[in-house]
């Protein structure tokens, strides 16, 4: 494949489905794999007119550009200085910058989560990620909260399988969560 060339987003999910396929549980592999099919998507101006559109968890602008009942690439828009409340997911979860820049935090949980209503996190990176840069989470560190820092960030999410149906949403400062669907859950 000529790196020069547009990916399609077919190409491209072929791509990551290969990379899943090879690498298993080795998440620094799937990091390096995933960086050239990704690249070339990200490369594509495009892109937010190829999406359909999808109800979003935290954010309003929200597209799959793939589906396929297992794996997902999400495209969606992430506001500016709003930011998305430190979340869990179950699996591992990756965080592409398509447009703008983002604040990006990832928690390491120290407590052994058998207190309900309760939760203990410890900051374990956070940096600022620019347009093309890439972060991926998982178990047993898949807890991250993000902020858009442009007025037009968007990012795009790879996510293969199902999310845990007891999503927790955390208020680190508090020392407390929350389970999605909960009443005031963010
Ligand atoms: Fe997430």
């Amino acid at each position: 494949m000529s790196a020069n060339r547009p990916i399609t987003i077919r190409d491209c999910a072929e791509a990551v489905i290969g990379a899943i396929g090879r690498c298993g549980d080795d998440m620094d592999r799937l990091r390096q794999e995933f960086k050239a099919p990704m690249a070339r998507l990200l490369a594509r101006p495009d892109l937010l007119t190829l999406g359909v559109p999808r109800e979003g968890n935290n954010v309003a602008f929200s597209q799959y550009l793939y589906y396929d009942s297992q794996m997902s690439i999400l495209l969606y828009q992430v506001p500016r200085d709003k930011p998305i409340p430190p979340h869990d997911h179950g699996i591992w979860e990756t965080v592409f910058v398509y447009r703008g820049r983002l604040k990006h935090t990832v928690y390491e949980r120290l407590d052994d989560g058998t207190r309900p209503g309760f939760a203990d996190l410890k900051v374990i990176d956070d940096r600022i990620l620019e347009q093309g840069d890439m972060a991926l989470v998982a178990p047993p560190r898949d807890i991250h909260s993000f902020t858009g820092l442009t007025d037009e960030t968007f990012g795009i999410t790879v996510v293969n399988g199902a999310y845990r149906p007891d999503r927790h949403y955390y208020r680190p400062e508090e020392k407390t969560y929350l389970i999605k669907g909960q009443r005031n859950a963010r």
